[in-house]
């Protein structure tokens, strides 16, 4: 609810991402025009960049309702029917997570997608038989942090898929400057700055970091929030001059200290710091990968020399695969 009240509610008012931003202008456009529900569309990158968002704009740039939940919440086909047998002419259906759908909920989505149909079973034993019901038509706005564990008959099915990227420093400072002004509180550009340099490219997080550097400028200055009170805070908050937390560090501080810089496998990496190996691969290592920290190659994670670096410590001479 709290971060529900940040966000923007129409296409002109979501700052980065201008590539998708210019292509949903269009395609909302188009089927509002024509009275149609907008084409089913996959949204997919690391956490926190605003496909949640992005959904509940379509939704509403297209006047319509949007229903939300998440492929592990649908356990059973007819959770899923249920769902979609309540839809209007055009609404948004939102799945989180989808590619945490179970097969056989993701079978009956097939002709939902395809015909606007289901074939739902009605009764059971010798009785049961399969009934064809008409849905109104819909969009699906499927959200994943992972393309690629999707199958691909349903990702055959998205007419439109986007990819997420992260946000540059400017981009968040202008949302970090938005978010303050809706939160009343006093902010100075360079202290914008300094909270999106430090943000992992992520409005989300940039969003959270903005308040609780507004609670230590509160507490322990006038309100405002400026360079020195935000770097104040930040390092209070055990966030570094390129915004890594602490998990960041234990990743990389492993690759380069236990592992030798690599390359190591994600199940070993994943033991020695205690983080799941689908963490780290969906919320950690984006960002280190993007930021050229760390590289993923066939035969592991392998440390760049700016990680090296990052720590304060030589590079090794020869390559990390002793080349
Ligand atoms: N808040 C979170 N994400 C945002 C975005 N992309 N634009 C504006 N405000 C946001």
């Amino acid at each position: 609810a709290i971060e529900r009240a940040l966000r923007p509610k129409h296409l002109d008012e979501y700052i980065g991402q201008e590539k998708i931003r210019g292509k949903f202008e269009i395609f909302i456009a188009a089927a509002r025009k024509r009275r149609e529900a907008l084409d089913h569309t996959l949204l997919f990158g690391p956490p926190g960049l605003g496909k949640t968002t992005l959904a509940h704009i379509i939704a509403r740039e297209m006047g319509v309702n949007l229903r939300q939940t998440s492929g592990p919440v649908l356990e059973r086909p007819g959770d899923l029917a249920a769902i979609l047998t309540n839809l209007e002419a055009n609404d948004v259906l939102f799945i989180d997570e989808i590619h945490r759908l179970s097969p056989v909920v993701e079978e009956i989505l097939y002709p939902a997608l395809e015909d606007y149909q289901i074939d739902i079973m009605i009764g059971e034993g010798p009785a049961a038989r399969s009934v064809k019901l008409d849905l109104q038509p819909f969009t699906l706005v499927g959200a994943t942090t992972r393309a690629g564990m999707l199958t691909n008959p349903l990702r055959d099915r998205f007419g439109i898929v986007e990819r997420l990227e992260f946000y540059t420093a400017a981009e968040l400072a202008r949302i970090v400057t938005r978010s303050a002004a809706l939160l009343n509180a006093p902010i100075v550009d360079d202290g914008a700055h300094e909270i999106a340099m430090r943000a992992r490219g992520t409005p989300r997080i940039a969003n959270r970091l903005l308040r609780r550097v507004r609670d230590y400028a509160d507490v322990k200055g006038t309100g405002e929030i400026t360079k020195a009170m935000a770097d104040a805070a930040l390092v209070m908050l055990d966030v570094d001059t390129v915004g890594f937390d602490v998990m960041d560090r234990k990743l990389l501080e492993a690759v380069l200290f236990k592992f030798g810089g690599g390359p190591v496998g994600i199940g070993n990496l994943a033991a020695a710091i205690g983080e799941a190996a689908d963490t780290i691969e969906d919320v950690l290592e984006p960002y280190l990968i993007q930021q050229g920290y760390l590289q993923r190659t066939p035969r592991g994670r392998v440390a760049t020399p700016l990680a090296y670096a990052h720590f304060g410590v030589a590079a090794p001479r020869t390559g990390p695969n002793g080349e």
